[in-house]
């Protein structure tokens, strides 16, 4: 079959490659993509915020199943648009994709279906949200309702944090995506990320994985999009995923079907993993960008049969097998990020790197300029390894990173840290 992957980043890479090595791929494409994801099929310039030019494109090139990477077409109901077309299509609908694109979406649903998350309440009213803030205390978590590119949480631990953060989102620092937020208890604990696979009615899960948001090694500096990860995430044992499965996920998709939005996609519960059990932070209807690039690589079975089957809804006949070694990736920036930074510098040695054994490395931010990869973004190449543990994933995947000859760019040093001093002991 015929395959649209849409998306650019170093998760469609890893995307893109599952998919083009699926007996059932004939031909990918990908809107927009990347050096990486060329690599795998057919980078197509189509402006994906033009469902009508999607649709178009499908029709034309012959397109059986679209695959949706990113949360903002998700979101724009790119989905809807090409189920009414007739097109199969994997993600959620406009509707169900509100669990990522409302946060007060979302802690409606968990309230109303007894899913565990923090407290919290809704405000549109600056003064309403400063009271409540007062009576309740800090640390507290301002959180703006809508998709704020990262910018949309601030965990504050005295007042005059929280109630700048109120003003800031409340008075348009975030535009409309600010114009409601959610303050919710701080939750203690540590996080963990647990992916599943969504039919509207049977979910399955995908695995786990941690990563690591600030910028510099012992998780110092400002927040990213994350600079590496691992998976799985020993912390969420068999025991907790179960947990995580019977308190969480089911009843979520209970509730969309319950509200007449059934769920289909990835469910991507970000869990803080606190005494009393698992509790909900915030879902994502997609896949994390780089949990990806270490959840892939670890999947023995097919990953577009079982897209496939989570869109015919008979998730129920299927069950993944995993392979049992550990998968971790460090992400390379560009110097500056998660500020602004220079593009246009020359990358050399990705070949080099990925001659090592067990080395994948999934373009994220690069571009092709006659011949030559440069950086094109903030978050530029995810360098993955594959080890029998984590010590031997995270050994390898610097020795790769370390044959990337890129002055401008850099890494963390550490990724994986709190796991390795786990597995040391
Ligand atoms: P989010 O964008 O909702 O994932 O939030 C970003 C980060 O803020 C999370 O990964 C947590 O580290 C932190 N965070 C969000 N909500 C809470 C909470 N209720 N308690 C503690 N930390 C939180
Ligand atoms: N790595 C976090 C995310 O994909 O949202």
């Amino acid at each position: 079959m015929n395959i649209l992957l849409i998306g650019s980043g170093g998760r469609e890479h890893a995307l893109a490659w599952s998919l083009s090595a699926s007996a059932l791929c004939d031909k990918l494409f990908i809107a927009p993509g990347n050096p990486g994801t060329a690599q795998c099929g057919d980078n197509v310039a189509l402006d994906v915020t033009d469902h009508r030019a999607v649709i178009d494109f499908c029709r034309v090139m012959g397109v059986d199943f679209v695959v949706v990477g990113p949360e903002a077409p998700l979101v724009a109901g790119l989905v809807d648009d090409l189920k009414a077309a007739d097109i199969k299509a994997f993600g959620p609908t406009k509707a169900a994709a509100q669990l990522e694109g409302s946060k007060a979406f979302t802690k409606d649903l968990c309230a109303e279906f007894g899913i565990p998350t923090a407290t919290y309440r809704r405000f549109t009213d600056a003064e309403a949200a400063k009271a409540y803030i007062r009576s309740f205390g800090v640390p507290i978590v301002v959180k703006a309702d809508g998709l704020a590119a990262g910018k949309g949480v601030v965990v504050a631990t005295s007042f005059e944090d929280a109630e700048a953060a109120v003003d800031m989102m409340i008075g348009g620092g975030l535009g409309q995506a600010g114009a409601e937020v959610v303050i919710e208890a701080f939750l203690e604990g540590e996080e963990a990320s647990f992916f599943a696979l969504c039919d509207g009615r049977t979910a399955i899960p995908l695995g786990t994985a941690q990563d690591h948001k600030r910028v510099f090694d012992g998780d110092q500096g400002p927040n990213t999009g994350g600079m590496g990860a691992y998976s799985p995430a020993t912390v969420l044992t068999a025991e907790l995923q179960d947990r995580a499965m019977r308190e969480i996920i089911e009843p979520t998709l209970a509730g969309m079907a319950a509200r007449g939005a059934p769920y289909t996609g990835i469910l991507y519960a970000g869990l803080m993993l606190a005494a009393e059990g698992p509790q909900l932070i915030e879902y994502n209807a997609r896949l994390g960008d780089p949990e990806t690039q270490v959840l892939l690589p670890r999947l023995k079975s097919d990953l577009l049969t079982a897209l496939l089957a989570a869109c015919d809804g008979v998730l129920n006949t299927v069950s993944l097998q995993w392979k049992d070694e550990t998968a971790l990736t460090v992400v390379m920036a560009a110097k500056g990020y998660p500020g602004p930074v220079e593009k246009g510098s020359d990358i050399r040695g990705i070949a080099a790197a990925e001659t090592l054994p067990g080395i994948l490395v999934f373009h994220a931010g690069t571009k092709q300029v006659e011949g030559r990869i440069v950086a094109n973004g903030g978050r530029v190449l995810n360098v993955t390894a594959l080890g029998a543990t984590i010590g031997e994933a995270q050994k390898r995947a610097y020795e790769a990173v370390d044959r990337i000859d890129w002055p401008e760019g850099f890494c963390r040093r550490d990724i994986g840290w709190r796991a390795v001093e786990r597995e040391q002991g």
